[in-house]
C-alpha cells in the first residue's frame, strides 16, 4: 500500500528513542499518558528501532495492546551493525513483531546508513529480504535512514526506486553543514519523488537550548514559544514532509509540541529571516555538535561517556557556564573513564553519524577539565 499523504496530514511523529525512564528502565506509564495525549490531538506515527533499547516492548505496552491496530502507524527498523550473520539480521524482523505485537508495520526501514555499511545491507540480501516482507504485506511502506552525502543518497535512490520514502536528518542549523549536508540530501530525495520523516530535528536537544543570542532572537518574536517550536516548525514547513520525528522525553515536551502542531502554521517570511539569522549565529557558534544519539559509547573499551562529556563541554562553549561545566564532567566521567583515559583507539569515530573528530574533542575536554 503506498504512503498516503495530503497537505492536511498531521506533520508531528512520536519518536521512541529517548523515552521517559525511572532508574534505568522505561516509565511505560508516562509513556502512557504521552500516547494519549499524542492520539487524542488528532497524530498517528510512532517510530522505534530494534536497537533502541526496551523501547520497541514499551510501545506495545503503552500503545498497541491499548489502541486499536488501525488507529496508530508504527514504523521500526532493521540494523545491520547489530547483526553478525545475515540470519541475525533477518531474525531482527521476526523479534521486532514480537516485541511490538502489531502484527505488521506500516512504515519498515533499514537502519542508519552511511558509507561504512551500506554495502553490508546488499551483502546479506536485506534488500530482498524486506521486498519479500512487504510482498506478504508484512509491511506497509519500505524506507532507509541515512546518514551520509547527497551523492550516495542519490546513488541508493536510484538503485532501489522501490523505496517508498526516506528518513533524513534535517534541522536548521545543519541546513548547510558541510558533514551533515541537510539541505543537499533533502533536495536528492525530493528530486527523487520521495517522502520524508526526518530525525532529530532538534538536533538531539541542542536547538531546544540554543546560545543565548539565538534564544533572545526567537523569544522577541515569541516570547511563550519554546526554542524546540522554532526547529520542529522549520522541518515542517518544508514540502515533502511525512512527518517530524520529535524525540520527545517527558509529558511537558509533548504538551509544549501539540500546543503549536495540533494547528500547524509553517513559518512566515519574519520568522524564516529570524532563523536565517540563528543559522549564521550557530555557524560561528563553538559548541560541538552532537546529537547525543550514544552510537558511539557502546563499543569504547574505556566506557568513555561520550556525548555526556560533549554536553558539559558545551555549557561552557555555548554559554560560557564553566563552574556547571565542570559538575557536570566529573558526574558523567569518574576516574578511569575520563577524557584523558581514551587510547585513540577511533571505534567512536567510524560509527559516529555526524562524522565528529571525536578524539580531537576528549583533547579538549582533558584540557577543560584537568583531573
Ligand atoms: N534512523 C536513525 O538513524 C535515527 C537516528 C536518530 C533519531 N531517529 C529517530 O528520530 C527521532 C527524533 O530524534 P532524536 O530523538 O534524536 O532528537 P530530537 O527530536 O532532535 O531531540 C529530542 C530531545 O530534544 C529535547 N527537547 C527539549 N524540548 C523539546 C520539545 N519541546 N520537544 C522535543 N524535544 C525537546 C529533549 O532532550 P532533553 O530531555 O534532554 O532536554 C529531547 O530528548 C528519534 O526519537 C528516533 O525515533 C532515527
Ligand atoms: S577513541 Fe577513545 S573514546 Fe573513542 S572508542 Fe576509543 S577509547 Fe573510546
Ligand atoms: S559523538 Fe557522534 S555517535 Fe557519539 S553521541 Fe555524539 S553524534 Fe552520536
Amino acid at each position: 500500500m503506498p504512503v498516503v499523504y495530503g497537505k492536511d496530514t498531521p506533520k508531528l511523529g512520536f519518536g521512541l528513542m529517548r523515552l521517559p525512564k525511572k532508574g534505568l528502565v522505561i516509565n511505560v506509564e508516562q509513556v502512557k499518558t504521552m500516547v494519549d495525549l499524542f492520539l487524542e490531538a488528532g497524530f498517528t506515527y510512532f517510530d522505534t528501532a530494534y536497537v533502541y533499547p526496551g523501547s520497541e516492548t514499551a510501545i506495545r505496552k503503552a500503545l498497541v495492546e491499548r489502541y486499536p491496530r488501525d488507529s496508530f502507524t508504527l514504523a521500526t527498523k532493521l540494523n545491520v551493525s547489530a547483526a553478525p550473520t545475515e540470519k541475525a539480521a533477518r531474525r531482527q524482523f521476526a523479534t521486532s513483531l514480537e516485541r511490538t505485537g502489531a502484527g505488521y508495520f506500516d512504515y519498515y526501514l533499514l537502519h542508519a546508513l552511511m558509507e561504512n555499511n551500506y554495502q553490508r545491507y546488499e551483502k546479506l540480501h536485506l534488500w530482498d529480504f524486506v521486498k519479500e516482507q512487504k510482498e506478504k504485506g508484512l509491511i506497509r511502506n519500505l524506507g532507509f535512514s541515512f546518514h551520509a552525502g547527497p551523492e550516495l543518497l542519490d546513488r541508493l535512490l536510484t538503485e532501489h526506486p522501490e523505496v517508498d520514502f526516506i528518513q533524513l536528518q534535517i534541522n536548521y542549523a545543519d541546513w548547510e553543514n558541510p558533514k551533515v549536508t541537510s539541505r543537499a540530501n533533502y533536495e536528492t530525495a525530493r528530486k527523487h519523488g520521495k517522502l520524508i520523516t526526518v530525525m532529530e530535528p532538534v538536533k538531539g536537544g541542542n536547538l531546544a537550548n540554543p546560545p543565548k543570542e539565538v534564544k533572545k532572537l526567537f523569544q522577541a518574536i515569541h516570547p511563550d514559544m519554546s526554542c524546540a517550536s522554532w526547529a520542529i516548525r522549520f522541518v515542517a514547513s518544508l514540502d515533502g514532509i511525512l512527518t517530524v520525528l520529535s524525540g520527545m522525553s517527558n509529558v511537558e515536551q509533548m504538551k509544549d509540541n501539540l500546543s503549536y502542531m495540533r494547528d500547524f502554521r509553517p513559518l512566515n517570511e519574519e520568522e524564516q529571516e529570524a532563523i536565517r539569522q540563528a543559522q549564521r549565529i550557530l555557524g560561528k557558534s563553538a559548541t560541538i555538535p552532537c546529537t547525543a544519539c550514544s552510537y558511539c559509547v557502546k563499543g569504547c573499551p574505556q566506557e568513555i561517556r561520550i556525548p555526556d562529556i560533549f554536553a558539559a563541554m558545551n555549557r561552557q562553549l555555548g554559554n560560557g557556564q564553566m563552574a556547571a561545566a565542570k559538575e557536570a564532567y566529573f558526574a558523567v566521567a569518574p576516574e578511569g573513564h575520563q577524557a584523558s583515559d581514551c587510547i585513540e583507539c577511533r571505534q567512536c569515530e567510524g560509527v559516529c553519524p555526524q562524522h565528529l573528530p571525536i578524539t580531537d574533542y576528549l583533547k579538549q575536554a582533558a584540557e577543560m577539565f584537568p583531573g
